[in-house]
């Protein structure tokens, strides 16, 4: 199997971590006789900079051309006061709709091994393993009208769906339902937003597709907080563009970490593989970021545009191996590090590489 993936590493801690998920990346395919063409760009304040355009044409070509594209992370306080479509972000958003994946796939689970790091009690977060399908390409990200006028002292964006864009990744979500518990959380504000009751009303429908499959609705605000009450009670969890990138982030408290989670986009012409955190200007060039999201990352490239699930898996075996030998990150040992091993981004990245390969080897 060959698999060309362009990486694009972005800003802050992006080339950070996407460098030691992409070594994984390689070791775990050539051990398994496969081979992964390279290919890097830039994207986000790294292109403002040496492009002047946060996605370069060439980028784009490239990212168009490849089977996957694995992103860092975007992002810098020096673009904070650029207008939204300057921004590093904007190349992010441009690369998403280029692209046309529209389904975000954001596992957050519990690893029992990090129960004792999570903020939340042991009880409560063991055994969670939620898969957010968040509606990637519509919603106030990309609704218009949007504009802030500066004369009337006024802004708006438009909060818009139609029916067809909830109907493709509501059958998505139901279909990955399917292959687990067969329970499925639609989250809206259904009780305000119009645009929410047209997303309850198009869920419903499709639901009779998958009779086997309970559907559930539950309002937005009520949900940030069964989620942390009740993380057991939901399986597939799906939710318009931006309640998903809320409710994602809040999640990352279920594993211990916004550093632990990864996500694969599907449904377009090339898939888009980053992990859920961003730049993390706070400690960027420090060695002190966790690439376990970005190794995992990897693992969900492996599985869904190359088929590869042994490999996926023995990636996803490894990082357990890791967390269950005491090593941790900064961010994981928070508040806790008696009895752990902290280490720096790089050699928890050669400690993943060290763990897998030992078990691809003896396997
Ligand atoms: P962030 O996700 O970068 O960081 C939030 C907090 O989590 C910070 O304290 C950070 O140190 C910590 N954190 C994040 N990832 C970590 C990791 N791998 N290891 C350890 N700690 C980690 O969010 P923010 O601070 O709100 O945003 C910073 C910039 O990133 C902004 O410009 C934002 O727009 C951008 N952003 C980009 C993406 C992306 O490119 N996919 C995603 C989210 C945010
Ligand atoms: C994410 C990020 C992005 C988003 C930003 C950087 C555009 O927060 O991927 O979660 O809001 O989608
Ligand atoms: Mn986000």
């Amino acid at each position: 199997m060959r698999l060309k993936i362009l990486v694009t590493a972005g800003d802050g801690i992006g080339p950070e971590v996407t460098n030691e998920a992409v070594t994984v990346l390689k070791e775990v395919a050539n051990l398994g006789g496969h081979t992964i063409d390279l290919n890097a760009k830039r994207i986000g304040g790294v292109a403002i900079v040496h492009d002047g355009t946060p996605l370069p044409a060439d980028t784009l070509a490239a990212a168009l051309d490849s089977d996957a594209v694995f992103l860092g992370a975007v992002g810098g306080n020096e673009f904070n006061s650029l207008p939204p479509d300057k921004r590093p972000e904007a190349g992010l958003l441009q690369i998403r709709a280029a692209l046309g994946g529209f389904a975000n796939l954001r596992p957050a689970f519990a690893f029992k091994e990090l129960a004792v790091n999570s903020p939340l009690r042991p009880e409560i977060v063991e055994g969670a393993d939620i898969l957010f399908v968040r509606e990637l390409l519509g919603g106030l990200y990309f609704g218009k009208p949007r504009e802030w006028n500066r004369k009337t002292g006024e802004a708006w964006n438009t909060m818009r769906y139609t029916r067809d864009e909830v109907v493709r990744v509501t059958r998505i979500a139901f279909q990955l339902a399917q292959k687990r518990r067969k329970k499925l959380t639609s989250v809206d504000k259904a009780n305000v937003l119009e645009v929410s009751q047209l997303w309850r009303a198009t869920v419903n429908e499709v639901a009779a597709e998958f009779p086997d499959v309970t559907v559930e609705h539950q309002y937005v605000d009520a949900m940030s907080m069964h989620l942390m009450n009740q993380p057991r009670n939901y399986d597939v969890v799906l939710t318009e563009n931006l309640f998903g990138d809320i409710l994602s982030d809040e999640s990352a408290v279920i594993t211990g970490s916004l550093g632990m989670l990864p996500s694969a986009t599907i449904g377009g012409k090339v898939n888009l593989y980053e992990p859920v955190h961003g730049s993390a200007p706070d400690i960027a060039g420090k060695g002190l970021a966790n690439p376990l999201g970005a190794i995992l990352t990897g693992a969900l490239i492996l599985r869904h545009s190359g088929g590869l699930e042994a490999e996926a898996a023995a990636i996803e075996a490894g990082v357990r191996k890791v967390l269950e030998q005491g090593f941790r990150t900064p961010d994981l040992a928070r508040g806790n590090a008696a009895g752990f091993t902290v280490l720096s981004t790089k050699e928890m990245g050669a400690k993943v590489r060290e763990t897998v390969k030992s078990q691809l080897v003896n396997a």
